[in-house]
């Protein structure tokens, strides 16, 4: 029996992090947690107390306050009944779907910039991830949330192949956005992740790079189960 470690995936955006790794924390009997989410609703809450004006310029102090407020809003992920799927909860409502919305992912990466919203969600996922024995996807997991997890993936691939992808996700969900605006979102979203001043998403030194621009899911999980018999951990 070895001892449960941290898996930290950081990569661009519809790098198909969240397949992975859930397929990786399925392989393991680990907990998943979608830290992405976590951003998407704060922007939720932003938007719905009227934070966020037409331009995406968010009145900071008054969201800071709302997060710092007693009790803090709060965040969780619940398993569904059918399928065991993931899914986010806001004070008590199940907002899954409305996180992923064109709108939110829009405004997303303007609310993930601010340093207010990164302590919060950085403090919860810490206590989430102090029982370890957890994958968790994110931009920052491996450079600043937990630089001490055992094992850190990087993720990437072209924007083309990430846009058709997160396009042909939405039309599965009825969201009929077109695919140039998919692209477009997702080079913005890839500038402003690298370039925002509070932990930037770049690749921790010790991490190690997966590009799947050509790979399926379970090409994917192959390359991850052979990377942990080089490492020897998970009892690999
Ligand atoms: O993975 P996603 O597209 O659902 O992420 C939504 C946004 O949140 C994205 O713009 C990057 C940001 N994010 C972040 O800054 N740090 C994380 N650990 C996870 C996501």
């Amino acid at each position: 029996m070895t001892s449960p470690i941290i898996i930290a995936i950081d990569g661009h955006s519809s790098t198909g992090k969240s397949t992975f790794a859930k397929a990786i924390a399925k392989e393991l009997g680990y907990i998943y947690i979608d830290t992405g989410a976590m951003y998407r609703a704060v922007a939720l809450l932003a938007v719905r107390h009227g934070f966020v004006s037409k331009n995406n310029t968010i009145d900071a102090d008054s969201l800071g306050k709302t997060l710092s407020l007693n009790p803090q809003p709060d965040i969780s992920f619940r398993t569904s009944g059918d399928g065991g799927a993931s899914e986010t909860w806001l004070n008590g409502e199940n907002v899954e779907q409305q996180i992923r919305t064109i709108e939110i992912s829009k405004v997303v990466s303007h609310i993930a910039a601010l340093p207010v919203v990164r302590e919060y969600v950085d403090r919860r996922l810490r206590e989430i991830g102090s029982r370890r024995g957890v994958v968790m996807d994110g931009r920052d997991i491996g450079t600043a949330v937990f630089p001490d997890a055992e094992l850190k993936i990087f993720m990437t691939a072209s924007p083309e192949v990430r846009a058709r992808r997160r396009y042909e996700e939405m039309r599965s969900k009825g969201q009929d956005t077109p695919y140039e605006e998919v692209l477009n979102n997702i080079r913005e979203r890839d500038y402003i992740d690298e370039h925002r001043q509070t932990a930037p998403l770049t690749k921790a030194d010790d991490a190690v790079l997966l590009d799947n621009s050509d790979m399926t899911v379970g090409e994917q999980v192959l390359w991850f189960k052979d990377l942990l018999k080089r490492r020897h951990l998970c009892g690999y």
